[in-house]
């Protein structure tokens, strides 16, 4: 049987977030899906896909403008298949010990395109990441790398159960 095709989007400015889609791409590969991880910057056309995961870093409380036009460009047809957002995130724990609503632009997407589900995952500044706040943020003991593996394969294998199809008795 051909295997469903899932597009998984993300709009990232240093990295952390793309290694969260890369995670979530690779989880549900092992759940038998393929899968195409890319900028949403380059998303054309997502007709070819069964299935959409679009995700943003946040900064100041807002989605990454790409991920936020890779929505609008293609909303009639994101609509019309199931779709998830995710969100990257909190340099603290508290993505793990509660969830974390959509920030309103993110709700908005999600309102338009009639998305399944949303996810605020924990993110990363380290003293890689590029910029003065990035920098000032880890010199005052705010930064960290608080992405969680566990906590990503989780949602992504609830996706694939969601999408695959019940099992005969
Ligand atoms: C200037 C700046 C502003 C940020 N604003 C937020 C924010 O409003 N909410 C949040 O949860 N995280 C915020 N963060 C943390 C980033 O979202 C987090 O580091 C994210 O994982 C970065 O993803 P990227 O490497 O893909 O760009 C901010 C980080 C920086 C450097």
């Amino acid at each position: 049987m051909k295997r469903q095709r899932i597009l998984v989007a993300y709009g990232s400015k240093h990295g952390a977030t793309a290694g969260i889609a890369q995670e979530i791409g690779r989880t549900l590969e092992q759940d038998g899906f393929e899968t195409d991880v890319v900028p949403a910057a380059e998303v054309r056309d997502v007709t070819e896909f069964d299935a959409v995961v679009l995700g943003s870093a946040l900064y100041a409380g807002h989605w990454q403008r790409d991920a936020l036009h890779c929505a609008d460009r293609n909303a009639e047809a994101l609509a019309a298949r199931p779709v998830w957002l995710f969100s990257s995130g909190p340099t603290d724990d508290s993505a793990e010990r509660h969830e974390i609503a959509p920030v309103r632009g993110a709700a908005k997407v999600m309102e338009h395109l009639h998305a399944r589900g949303h996810v605020t995952f924990g993110g990363s500044i380290t003293s890689e990441t590029p910029g003065w706040v990035a920098h000032a943020l880890v010199r005052h003991g705010k930064g960290g790398d608080h992405r969680d593996p566990e906590h990503i394969r989780a949602w992504a294998h609830g996706i694939a159960s969601e999408l695959r199809p019940p099992h005969p008795a």
